[in-house]
């Protein structure tokens, strides 16, 4: 099992900068998952621990040993791709084997003509059938050894992909969107396979996808990148609780945070459309902000809107979503040529608005994420929000 440390990784295609200096420590045993918008650069890194891709600066080590100069398959990682790359005229039993006749048997082993000679090869290719069963059995596919991968469904070739990474006993899983050509059913049921399977090998995964839902629940941390960098490193409820600029903000989370326009007042308190609310920040008068509040955040107010430490705005119902056990209401912003906001609520409150209704939408102000004109967080001050509280930021 094995540590990975990433210290000040740089890779550029040409005159296109894509890495710009990662920095990045991964705990042995743990499930990191680098996640970001198309383009920023995960592939890129991934493909660098592996050693399909030389960085033009910075360092990769793993379990403490630098590994730069060494080839891929010396570096005892292994990884899964997308695509999942499986030779569609073996069976499975051969592809998930492939590693390993790669490795342990010589070249003239594995010629056609002179492998039936060798008693030798035999006693290898026992270990290896034993092997190739234990890895089939863990991922139930004991009863596919012998289809070819056509034969399969999407999930079943993803597992076999996995089966062929898990016979090496890598002591690192890299995996690129692994999930991402499975339908929206069996990306889930596959999301829970794999934080499973990483429990039961406990071995260090790196995973990379752009979709923050897979990246929110199997991971014990995130990162999220942008743009050749991470902007925030920790765990999945620290960046969707506490997201240190707006990009994160905006990225984690569905439905998407609601985002409204602030600025600040006289001594610095907040206003929203206007109305003071009780969070100062230390901003200059006249200041534009942007306010967060997500959508489970919100709530219907009846009558009379509620003081302090409370902020509320008019809002018309526009298309209520049903997805069973919860609602999504999409509300306009009346009047104001702003995009709407989100509200997550029960079936029974959902009944109790009809559409096209103008409403009164609250949240609670220590709720609400604020965000300075250059997308960074700031700490409001006011009643119920701890004060000063610290971000972290990077690890
Ligand atoms: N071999 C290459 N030559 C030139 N540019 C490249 C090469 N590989 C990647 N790039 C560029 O580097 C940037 C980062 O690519 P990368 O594949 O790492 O992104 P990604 O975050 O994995 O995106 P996606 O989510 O779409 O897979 C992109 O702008 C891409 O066009
Ligand atoms: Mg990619």
């Amino acid at each position: 099992m094995a540590t990975v440390t990433l210290s000040s990784i740089a890779k550029s295609f040409g005159p296109t900068r894509v890495l710009g200096g990662v920095d990045l420590d991964i705990a042995d045993g743990e499930f990191l998952t680098l996640v970001g918008p198309s383009g920023c650069g995960k592939s890129t890194l991934i493909r660098i621990i592996a050693g399909l891709e030389h960085q033009d600066g910075g360092a990769v080590t793993i379990g403490g040993q630098p590994v730069d100069h060494l080839r891929p398959h010396e570096r005892r990682v292994a990884m899964v791709f997308q695509s999942y790359a499986l030779y569609p005229h073996m069976s499975v039993r051969q592809n998930i084997a492939l590693p390993l006749t790669m490795s342990r048997l010589k070249l003239w082993q594995r010629l056609p003509l002179l492998r039936a000679l060798s008693g030798q090869r035999r006693a290898v290719m026992r270990g290896i059938e034993a092997d190739v069963a234990a890895a089939a059995a863990q991922l139930q596919l004991d009863h596919l050894l012998d289809r070819k991968p056509a034969q399969l469904s999407g999930g079943q070739r993803q597992r076999v992909a996995l089966g062929r990474a898990m016979v090496r006993h890598p002591d690192v899983f890299l995996m690129d969107e692994p999930l991402s050509n499975l339908d929206a059913k069996l990306r889930v049921h596959m999301r829970t396979e794999l934080a499973e399977l990483h429990k039961r090998l406990g071995a260090t995964f790196i995973y990379v996808t752009h979709d923050q839902v897979e990246a929110m629940t199997m991971s014990d941390r995130v990162a999220m990148m942008d743009s050749g960098t991470i902007l925030q490193l920790g765990t999945p409820s620290q960046l969707y609780e506490k997201p240190g600029s707006l990009k994160v903000a905006q990225f984690i989370g569905s439905p998407a945070i609601n985002l409204l326009p602030a600025s600040v007042g006289a001594g610095g308190r907040l206003e929203l459309f206007g109305r003071p609310m009780s969070l100062t920040v230390q901003q200059p008068q006249g200041q534009a902000m942007t306010l967060g509040v997500r959508s489970e955040a919100l709530s219907l107010v009846q009558g009379e809107p509620a003081g302090a430490g409370r902020a509320w705005f008019s809002a018309r119902l526009r298309r209520k979503e049903n997805l069973g056990s919860e609602y999504i209401l999409h509300f306009d912003l009346a009047g104001r040529d702003l995009p709407g906001v989100t509200m997550r609520t029960s079936p029974a409150q959902a009944a109790s608005v009809a559409e096209a209704a103008e409403v009164t939408l609250g949240f609670d102000e220590a709720a609400c994420h604020l965000f300075a004109a250059d997308g960074e967080r700031i700490e409001p001050r006011g009643p119920g929000v701890a004060s000063a509280s610290i971000v972290p930021l990077r690890a």
